[in-house]
């Protein structure tokens, strides 16, 4: 489906041939995992690029902290037998139809998956290693949280077959995490921390991660600087730091918006922000995402999958995939599941999945996701790549759009964001947004005059 194959049509570089812009019904004839059709046995669908990335949720924690708006519900003794088979019973009918090709990472992420227990995770290693067989260095992360995670739990989750934990520390203080509304404290984040420095002494755990919320109210440069170089001194080969979000619909944006609690501020976040790559280096640490820090060689592979335009695998409560897809022109299709629990619990206890008419990805949109993501990494988007997937015609147009956005470097046919350009990096991917949309418009319209004015869908 190469964009620059015979008979395609371009402007400024842009073929119009991989456009469309259908949204599937569930049963439309676009070759994904369906569940089963008496129709004759369609080719297995392969994923981009040979490999599977495997993303599991689990919807629920002990207690649900005011700022969160993942797919998650507060609960003392969460369902985890019934959380398991409706999982296994998911991955049967989205694996349907699917090439089982060697997976090389999976995420058991939340919600709290530490409460999920040992068998779970074994289970669905199980399932997934009988179904398509995990690669010998598959990265198997579980998201943990302190109080939520005992020393022998972290144990049982790495004789499992886990080989990353991402412990979810947020703060180093007792005053911040108050603020913050968790319910540990930071001697919890502590004995966690000991227990994974002893994991991977023994060598169970090969990575260990944590993630850090900065940006709150009244938080200074130098104590989330405290914090990072307490985790680095530990030995934690992964960061990951994100700016606190008051996201619409939680309970913090509700006090936010009645002057109980003190709203964010974009340039002290951006301040904070700024100060990290230089902290890390001295631990040896590179950003590698804007939010990321890593060792190099211990960069998240499940995150860089999504990240590089890779097609994944995912079930659960709230879980998205981009799976592939057989429609011409299409370049996969994404799936969003339910994020209720009982409607998920009910329709795949009934033999169903329980998501949304899955979208399709055409060039454009997977394109657009592409730079959305793909700048936001060190590494950037290889051109090469970009070639392999849309045609040698898309990836030069792109890298002269490139060229000409304040901000944007192409060297040996990357396109990297410039270091001074990522406090503003939303409005540079806008301006090559913008710039990559124009050519499409364009490309469009060539087409439909060539097509006596029967334009593309
Ligand atoms: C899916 S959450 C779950 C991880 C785990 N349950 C925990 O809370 O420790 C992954 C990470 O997203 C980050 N996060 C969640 N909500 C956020 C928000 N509103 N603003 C900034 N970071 C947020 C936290 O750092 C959290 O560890
Ligand atoms: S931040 Fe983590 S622990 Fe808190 S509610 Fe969200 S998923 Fe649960």
């Amino acid at each position: 489906m190469g964009a620059n194959a015979p008979g395609a049509q371009t402007v400024e570089g842009l073929s119009t041939d991989t456009l469309c812009t259908d949204t599937l019904s569930g049963d439309a004839p676009c070759g994904g995992p369906r569940p089963h059709s008496e129709a004759a046995p369609q080719p297995r669908l392969a994923p981009y690029p040979g490999s599977w990335a495997v993303y599991v949720h689990f919807p629920f924690c002990l207690h649900r902290c005011n700022y969160c708006d993942f797919a998650t519900v507060a609960h003392r003794d969460p369902p985890r037998e019934r959380v398991l088979a409706a999982c296994l019973a998911e991955l049967a009918l989205r694996c349907e139809g699917l090439e089982p090709a060697p997976i090389r990472s999976v995420f058991f992420g939340g919600g709290t998956p530490s409460l999920w227990g040992a068998p779970a995770i074994s289970a669905i290693l199980g399932w997934l290693d009988r179904w398509a067989g995990l690669a010998a260095d598959c990265e198997i992360t579980l998201e943990a949280n302190p109080g939520a995670a005992e020393e022998g739990d972290l144990r049982g989750y790495v004789a499992a077959g886990v080989t990353r934990i991402s412990l979810g520390v947020q703060a180093l203080s007792d005053q911040r995490l108050r603020q913050l509304d968790r319910i540990h404290d930071a001697e919890a984040a502590w004995v966690a921390l000991r227990t994974l420095g002893q994991l991977r002494r023994e060598g169970g755990l090969r990575a260990a991660s944590a993630d850090l919320i900065y940006g709150l109210p009244g938080q200074t440069a130098a104590e989330l600087r405290a914090d990072v170089t307490a985790l680095l001194d530990h030995g934690l080969t992964h960061l990951s730091a994100y700016a606190l979000t008051i996201e619409s619909g939680t309970p913090l944006q509700r006090l936010v918006a009645r002057g109980l609690a003190p709203a964010t501020d974009d340039a002290h976040q951006a301040a904070m922000l700024e100060q990290m790559p230089a902290l890390v280096a001295s631990h040896g640490l590179q950003r590698y995402e804007v939010s990321n820090f890593a060792v190099p060689g211990s960069e998240c592979r499940h995150n860089l999958a999504y990240w590089q335009g890779h097609h994944y695998l995912a079930v659960g409560v709230g879980a998205h995939g981009f799976l592939p897809c057989a429609l011409p022109g299409a370049f996969g299709i994404r799936t969003a599941n339910t994020r209720s629990v009982a409607a998920w619990f009910e329709a795949l206890e009934a033999g169903r999945l329980a998501e949304a008419p899955p979208e399709v990805a055409t060039a454009e949109s997977h394109l657009d996701e592409w730079l959305l993501t793909g700048l936001r990494l060190r590494d950037g988007i290889d051109l090469a790549a970009v070639a392999a997937r849309f045609g040698d015609t898309v990836a030069s147009a792109l890298a002269q759009a490139a060229a000409a956005v304040p901000g944007l470097q192409v060297v040996s046919a990357v396109i990297t964001v410039e270091a001074a350009a990522i406090v503003r990096l939303d409005d540079v991917i806008a301006s090559l947004a913008v710039s990559v949309s124009r050519r499409w418009q364009a490309a469009r319209a060539l087409q439909r005059r060539a097509s006596g004015g029967i334009g593309l869908r």
